[in-house]
C-alpha cells in the first residue's frame, strides 16, 4: 500500500486537504491535474486581491530585482511609503507601526506593548476568539483543543463572552493591561461584534486605564466593507493588528498604535525579516488597488447582496447566515465537512469555522459571475429554501 508523500506541513490544518494547487488569477485557482477552482475563501483571508493581482507582482518584480532584503536598522524608502500609506488610511491618533510577518506576531506585539506601557499583567479576551498559535496569542485564543496540549500557557488571561458588555466590564480591572477582541470573530464562526459591545470594550479600557486591541488581522483592508472593521462602530482602538491580506499575500504582520503608547513602551521588541523591503512594496501596491478601486465598497455591495440571497437557505438544515461585507457564515445543523467536500468536487473551495460553519471570505475582486456561480453551488449542495 503506498503511503502519501508528506509535504512538511503536516503539523497545519490546512494540509489535510489533498488538493494541490499550483496557480492561481483573481479568484480562480488551478490545480495540478489542471482542473479549475473558485476560491470562496481558500487563501485563509490573505486573499483580498484574489491570486497574483498584476499590480503586487509588478511591486514584487520590481524590488526583488533592487533589493529583497535590508535589515531593520536601516532606513527604507518603500517602508517609508508603505507606512504612509498605511497611516493615512488610519484615524491621526496613530502614528506608530511595528512591522512582523504574520498575524500571531502582530497579536503578540500588541500584547507585549500593552504589558508594557502599562505596567499591568492581565489580557482579557472573548470566547471563541481566535487571535494565533504562538504562546502568548495562543493564550488569548479561545478554542480548548488549540489550546489544552500546550498548557501550561501564559499566565492572566481571561475569557469573556463576546457580545456581552456587562461580562466584559466586570472582568476589566485596575490589572488590566489590556482588552483583545477581534471586531467580527472568524475563527470562532464568524460572529459579529455589536456597535454596543465594542463600545463597551473601549469603556471599559479607558475606566481603568488599560488599552483596547482589536485584531483585524481577518477583518482589515476591506474584508467587511468598510477599510477597517473598526469603523462600522466608530470605536478606535489604541493597537491594532493586522495581517493576512495588509501585502497581497506576501507574508507581513503589522502591530498600529500611538506614538504616545510607543513613548510608554519599555524593553525591546524586534523581528529580523519584519518591515523588509519586499513585504513593503507588495504592501503599498495592495494598499494602492485597494483604495484606488474601492475594494472595502465592493465588499460591502456583493456582501451585502450575498448575504440576503443565502438567507433564503432552508432553517431545516441552516441555523443561521450572518457577516459583514464579504466575511460571512453559514451556521448549519449539521457537519461542515461533507458540504465542503460538495462544493470542492463543484469547482468551489470554502473554509469550515468550527465544525458546523461554513466562512466564505471570497476575494474582494471575484467576478460577479464567479461570486454568483459559488453562491448558487451552495444552494445547490444545502438546498433552496
Ligand atoms: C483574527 C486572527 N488573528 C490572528 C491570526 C493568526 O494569523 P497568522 O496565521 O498569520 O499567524 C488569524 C489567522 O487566522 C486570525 O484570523
Amino acid at each position: 500500500m503506498s503511503v502519501p508523500p508528506r509535504d512538511g506541513l503536516e503539523f497545519s490544518e490546512g494540509s489535510r486537504r489533498r488538493l494541490a494547487i499550483v496557480r492561481g488569477a483573481g479568484a480562480r485557482l488551478i490545480a495540478e491535474d489542471g482542473r479549475a477552482y473558485v476560491d470562496l475563501g481558500a487563501t485563509h483571508g490573505a486573499g483580498n486581491l484574489g491570486s497574483c493581482d498584476p499590480e503586487v507582482v509588478r511591486a514584487i518584480q520590481a524590488q526583488a530585482a533592487e533589493l529583497i532584503f535590508l535589515g531593520s536598522g536601516y532606513e527604507s524608502p518603500v517602508r517609508r511609503a508603505f507606512l504612509a500609506k498605511l497611516l493615512g488610511l488610519l484615524p491621526p491618533t496613530f502614528g506608530r507601526v511595528f512591522l512582523s510577518n504574520s498575524g500571531t506576531e502582530a497579536v503578540e506585539a500588541a500584547i507585549k506593548i500593552a504589558r508594557s506601557a502599562t505596567g499591568r499583567p492581565r489580557i482579557v479576551a472573548a470566547y471563541r476568539g481566535f487571535h494565533g498559535r504562538t504562546l502568548g496569542a495562543l493564550s488569548a485564543t479561545w478554542r480548548k483543543e488549540l489550546r489544552a496540549p500546550f498548557e501550561p500557557l501564559v499566565p492572566e488571561f481571561v475569557h469573556v463572552p463576546y457580545n456581552d458588555p456587562a461580562a466584559l466590564d466586570a472582568a476589566v480591572d485596575a490589572r488590566t493591561a489590556l482588552v483583545l477582541l477581534e471586531p467580527v470573530q472568524g475563527e470562532g464562526g464568524v460572529h459579529v461584534g455589536t456597535d454596543e459591545f465594542l463600545r463597551s470594550a473601549r469603556a471599559a479600557a479607558d475606566r481603568v486605564g488599560a488599552l483596547l486591541a482589536f485584531d483585524e488581522v481577518q477583518t482589515g483592508l476591506g474584508r467587511t466593507g468598510r477599510m477597517f472593521a473598526f469603523e462600522h462602530a466608530a470605536v478606535v482602538p489604541d493597537l491594532l493588528a493586522l495581517a493576512k491580506s495588509l501585502a497581497g499575500g506576501v507574508p507581513i504582520g503589522a502591530t498600529v498604535t500611538s506614538p504616545e503608547i510607543e513613548q510608554r513602551f519599555q524593553g525591546s521588541h524586534h523581528s529580523t525579516f519584519g518591515g523588509n523591503p519586499l513585504a513593503c512594496a507588495a504592501g503599498l501596491a495592495a494598499l494602492e488597488r485597494t483604495v484606488r478601486d474601492d475594494l472595502p465598497g465592493r465588499a460591502d455591495r456583493l456582501g451585502t447582496a450575498a448575504l440576503e440571497r443565502l438567507r433564503h437557505l432552508p432553517p431545516e438544515r441552516v441555523r443561521e447566515v450572518r457577516g459583514r461585507g464579504l466575511m460571512i457564515g453559514i451556521e448549519l445543523r449539521e457537519r461542515v465537512a461533507p458540504v465542503l467536500e460538495a462544493l470542492e468536487q463543484r469547482g468551489f473551495l470554502a473554509l469550515p469555522a468550527g465544525a458546523t460553519v461554513l466562512r466564505l471570505l471570497p476575494p474582494l475582486v471575484i467576478d460577479e459571475d464567479d461570486l454568483s456561480a459559488g453562491l448558487e453551488a451552495i444552494e445547490t449542495v444545502i438546498g433552496r429554501g
